[in-house]
Order: C-alpha cells, then structure tokens, then sequence
C-alpha cells in the first residue's frame, strides 16, 4: 500500500509575486480551476493583506473551488490573519497558513528582534488563526538555515498551539538533499509531539535542488510537498509541481507514495499557466518542456521504434500530449472542431465554439492546414482577447522595406461609436505600428519588454507577441496573436490599451463609491 504525500500548489501565491505583471481575477480563477482539474490538494492563492487586489482574487476562487482546499497566506500578526480569514470564509473550508522567520539571520537582521520574540509571535498567530478555522499550517520562513535546537523548539510550539500542518521551507534554496533530509529526520527524531502535525516542505531553486530536496524529505517523513506549476516562483523559483508528482507516479512501486494529481492534466495546466503566466518553458525542461519526448540521437530513435521504453521512462500521452494530429481545414465543421477539443481534453464550459470557429477559419483560410497547437493557441487567446474590448483593432497597412522609411496605417474602433485613423513613421514596421496606437490612446505607456514566440511548427506559424508595458507605475501584460508578426504585435499593444481602460473605470468607480 503507497503513502498518500498531500500537494500543496502556490502557484497563485510564490509564482504569481514573481511576475513582472500581477495577474487579473479572471486569470487567477482560469489557473485555480485548472488545477482543481489536475487534482491538487490545496491551492494557496494569495497574500490578502498585500492588496485589494490579492484579496478579492483570494475570495473569488475561494468562492468557486469545491475540489480543493483554498488557502491564504499571512504574516504572524492579526491584522493579516483577520484579512486571510475575511477572504476565505465564503468557502466551505479553508485553511489559513501563517509565517515567520526563524534563521539567526532573518530573526535578528530582518526582524530586528530576538528568537524568543518570534517563538511568542508564531504561538500567538497560530492560537489566533484558529479562531477561525482548525486548518492552519505555520512556516518556518528559511527554516533550512535555522539552527536545529530552535527549529525544533519552534515546531513543538507551533504544534502544541494547534498547527495542524508545519511547513519546513527552504527559502533561499540553500541546502542539498541529504542536509535537508536530515533536517527533517531530525525533527521526526526529537519534536515530541510532531505526530500530531503533517509535515510539509517548501524548497526553493537557487541552487536546483529543490525537486531532490522535497523528494529526499518525503523520504525522512515528510507528507506534503509545496510546489508550483512549471516551477515558478521566487528568484530561480520554487519546486515544480510536474517533476515531483511524476517521480512519486512514475516510481511509486519502488517508493511507496501516491499523489491525488491526475498526470494526464499536466500538458494543459502547464501551457496555460506559462501563457498567462507569461513565462516561457525552457525546450528542456523534464515533464512539460517541447523536447522533453523528442529523440534526436539516430541509435535512440532506432530504440524507441523497436520499444518505445528503451529510451521513454513516460509516455508522452501519460501527462496529456497527444502525439496522433489531426489536420484541420476551413472545410471542417463546427462538430470536427468540438470533436477535436474533447479529444484533446477540453470540456464544452472551457471555451466558447462559436468564438473559436470563428478565429479557426479566419486561420485556415490564411494556413490552410490548422493544428492542434493551433487550436489551443487560439482557444486561450480567444479567452484573453474577448475580456474587455474598448480599444478595437479595425485594420493595419504597413509599408517597409531595406530602402523606404517604415510607414503605418492604422484604424480603429474606440467603444461604440468612434473610429480613428492614424499615420506614423517609425525605426521599422512594429514601431510604427506603436507609433499610431500610442497617439490614438494618448496614453503615456512605457514599454518594458517585448517577446515574439512562435506558437507551432513551421514558417507560417502563429506568432504570438507578449509585451510588458508600466503605466502609471501598474505594469499590464498585453497578449497578441496572429500568423501576421505585425497583426500581432499591434494586438498586443491594444490588449494592454484595454487593460489599462479597464483599471481606469474600476478607479473611477471606487472614487465614486467612497465619495457616497
Ligand atoms: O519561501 C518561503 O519561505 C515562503 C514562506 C512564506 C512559506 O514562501
Ligand atoms: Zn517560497
């Protein structure tokens, strides 16, 4: 019988405060439901005190998510643990998960204060959290630097005060495997009553051991592992949530764990949040990255011809990429393509057919040829384009070449009734695009970076643009896609442009509201 190891995902939470651009609620809530998809067992969403904005993210999926344990993060004082509680009752449960540092050199030069101080401060937050709920989990905040006789005496508190889940992290990402597993030996070895908690780790990627770290922990009695999707996070990020869920899957007759996580949900979860997300996944990456299945080696293609497990220790199709694809054209129906989104895992409440047989077939007449990738690429911008559209892109001539000035044209729509044409000449077809759409918005936009990615195979290709642009010191994420590299670019920059309109009626309307 296997050993059920809890995932604890903070995609949401350690990811997301490493973006360049915070994510909108309808983003947060489109990843939250993908991994209630992919079975995670508690989702730590947000920092509700951090932001108005946090908060109202942290209710909203604690709202809508039935599968999986919602949870909050908040720093050891009431005031954040009341926000916590304040954003996640509207669930049916919840957990709250409360933290302080306990490393000599976070207690005394970040806190200014003495290790006892801090011992007093995690008993009471943990004493308070539970006022409110009988889940609440306390951290160690680097914790792999603690000395041992304090972390101990620290976890037997925490304990004692009703910590139902004490989670070890390894913040910096300092330490390697068998220092970490012993760390957590250790604690198993001397904490009296640590049966009456779970034991959780928190390993950071610094130095890249932080898959080997949780795993060497699991081995040492740890029961929960604190991971992201694609491993996102904080400086070279956290654990990532496929390599650890696939070693446990992949090896658990040798191993002896289990994990509720669905593998065949991996692929989509993983392109979803590396979209919204904004971060790419390296060609290498184990589990999710574009090479991660592909043979190069002629003597290793020979093999996987003969058996596929000579050189395949999972299968692609395992953690949902399918390998059979169907060519589509603009003579398949609205059913073909509905067929074909089922087939690749997709419920008719994922998207919206007529939206994306609509961008299908402006596709397939421009391609002729529409690939699965294509598909998906389509169905998430699709859902991303159609958020909020006051800025709309009528169309774009471009004139450019080695011996003319680059020149652009562009029209557009704004709200209902106005349409705009501007001119500009710019250093290259792109910039003056941006030239017109910066004079049609009159908005000060400052452009902080700009990313062209092609979403296939193949020299026509979707190019899909993802810029990065401050405006009023907020940063906004702007997505574009087209197999036209200009279309793209432009839409990217308008996405931005409806972005910021949106923040700017959601001001006007808090004005409003505390003027009352
Ligand atoms: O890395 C860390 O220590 C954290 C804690 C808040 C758990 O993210
Ligand atoms: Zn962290």
């Amino acid at each position: 019988m296997s050993e059920q190891v809890i995932i604890f995902d903070t995609t949401l939470r350690d990811g997301e405060q490493a973006l360049s651009a915070s994510l909108t609620v309808k983003e947060k809530l489109k990843i939250a439901f993908a991994l209630e998809r992919l079975g995670v067992d508690i989702m730590e969403v947000g920092f509700p005190i951090s932001s108005p904005g946090d908060f109202e993210s942290v209710q909203t999926i604690a709202r809508e998510i039935k599968n999986s344990r919602v949870c909050a993060l908040s720093r050891a004082l009431p005031k954040d643990i009341d926000t916590a509680a304040e954003a996640l009752k509207v669930a049916d449960a919840f957990r709250i998960h409360t933290f302080i540092s306990t490393s000599t050199i976070h207690v005394e030069s970040k806190l200014k204060r003495t290790f006892d101080d801090v011992l007093e401060m995690a008993v009471n937050a943990v004493k308070y959290a539970r006022n409110f709920t009988d889940d609440v989990e306390f951290s160690c905040e680097d914790a792999g630097r603690t000395p041992i006789d304090n972390l101990c005496r620290m976890v037997e508190q925490a304990i004692k005060a009703g910590a139902s889940t004490i989670n070890i992290p390894d913040t910096v990402g300092y330490t390697y495997p068998s220092e970490f597993g012993g760390i957590i030996k250790t604690l198993f070895d001397r904490v009296p009553n640590i049966d009456q908690a779970v034991i959780s780790v928190h390993c950071h990627d610094d130095l890249g051991m932080s898959v080997a770290n949780s795993i060497t922990a699991v081995e040492n009695g740890a029961r929960q592992i604190e991971c992201t999707m694609n491993g996102i996070g904080e400086r070279a990020g956290n654990c990532s949530l496929e390599e650890v869920a696939m070693i446990l899957h992949t090896r658990q007759a040798k191993m002896g764990y289990k994990t509720n996580i669905n593998p065949i949900e991996i692929a989509r979860t993983s392109q979803l949040v590396s979209q919204i997300c904004n971060m790419p996944i390296q060609s290498n990456k184990a589990i999710v990255g574009a090479n991660a299945f592909s043979h190069s080696s002629g003597i290793h293609q020979d093999g996987v011809l003969k058996a596929q497990n000579t050189y395949e220790i999972i299968t692609p199709e395992s953690v949902g990429i399918l390998t059979n694809k169907l060519n589509l054209t603009s003579r398949s129906g609205r059913h073909v393509i509905q067929h074909r989104m089922q087939e690749l895992g997709y419920r008719d409440t994922d998207y919206d057919l007529e939206a994306l047989y609509t961008s299908f077939l402006a596709l397939a007449d421009k391609k002729g040829q529409v690939f699965d990738y294509d598909l998906e690429a389509l169905m998430f911008f699709n859902q991303i384009e159609n958020q909020h559209e006051h800025y709309k892109l009528s169309s774009i001539n471009v004139q450019s070449g080695t011996s003319v000035v680059a020149t652009a044209t562009v029209v557009m729509q704004i709200g209902e009734n106005e349409r705009v044409v501007e001119a500009a000449t710019g250093n290259g077809p792109i910039d003056a695009t941006y030239q017109c759409l910066m004079r049609i918005s009159g908005l000060d936009i400052d452009m902080s970076s700009y990313k062209i990615t092609s979403k296939g195979e193949g020299k026509d290709a979707l190019g899909q643009v993802d810029i990065v642009a401050a405006y009023n010191g907020q940063k906004f994420h702007g997505i574009g896609l087209s197999t036209d590299i200009i279309e793209s670019s432009a839409k990217a920059l308008v996405h931005v442009m409806n972005h910021i309109h949106l923040a700017k009626a959601v001001e006007v309307k808090k004005k409003n509201l505390t003027q009352v």
